[in-house]
């Protein structure tokens, strides 16, 4: 699918499996979100550009690749983005973080801001917002105009799962922003969960139902 890549490596599938799976515990849900956010972050960085430099080992000078350019910038969308923030972190260290506060109004599904936070000069860097749902989108789209409207040009997207609606309207808006996701679920219910899915992520996340 175009403007999407399939992140289908086996032990992403596999801890994926364990999450949707209603009986598991909040401690764990958390743990391998953070475990697979690791895993994603290394999909989506893998055509990060890269410069040489000159080094010096204990043997001789070399040149050497390195990461060009500014520092990444991490973008979670509150709350359950949080969930992927320690394991990115933990391969890119000195990465930037925005905060994005949205939630989804039960009623209408449409996404209202409680709080955004983001550096400066988001215009001369990539930005990656995280989010483990993209179901109808209103959320991630909201998320991608405020940055827009910051000056961000150079945006990716990563959840753990999409609904096709989401997906096609993600495409629809915002065809700039390639999509990375561990799973293409079948369809949205009338109350727009995903499905089959793994329910409420935030609250699995955060054990507060
Ligand atoms: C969930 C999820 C996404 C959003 C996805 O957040 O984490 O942000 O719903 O749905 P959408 O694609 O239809 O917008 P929620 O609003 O439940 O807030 P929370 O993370 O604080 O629980
Ligand atoms: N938000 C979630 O946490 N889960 C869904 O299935 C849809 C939106």
């Amino acid at each position: 699918m175009e403007g999407v890549t399939l992140v289908d490596h086996p032990l992403v599938q596999h801890k994926l499996t364990l999450m949707r799976d209603v009986k598991r515990s909040t401690k764990g849900f958390r743990q391998l979100l953070n475990e697979i956010g690791m895993l994603l972050c290394y999909e989506v960085t893998r055509d990060l550009p890269i410069e040489m430099i000159e080094i010096e080992t204990p043997l001789t000078k070399m040149m050497a690749p390195t990461i060009s350019g500014k520092k990444l910038v991490f973008a979670p969308i509150l709350r359950a983005g949080v969930g992927f923030l320690d394991g990115m972190l933990s391969l890119v260290p000195s990465a930037r973080v925005a905060h994005i506060g949205l939630y989804r109004d039960p009623q209408t599904l449409q996404a209202v801001e409680y709080y955004f936070k983001a550096p400066q000069d988001v215009e001369d860097r990539l930005i990656i917002v995280m989010d483990p749902m993209l179901a109808t989108a209103n959320s991630a789209t909201a998320a991608l105009e405020r940055l827009k409207e910051r000056g961000a040009k150079d945006i990716r997207f990563v959840c753990l799962l999409a609904a096709p609606e989401g997906i096609a309207k993600m495409r629809a808006e915002h065809p700039d922003v390639h999509i990375w996701t561990a799973a293409i679920d079948e369809k949205l219910n009338d109350h727009g969960y995903i499905v089959p899915g793994l329910g409420d992520a935030g609250d699995r996340m955060f054990g507060t139902k």
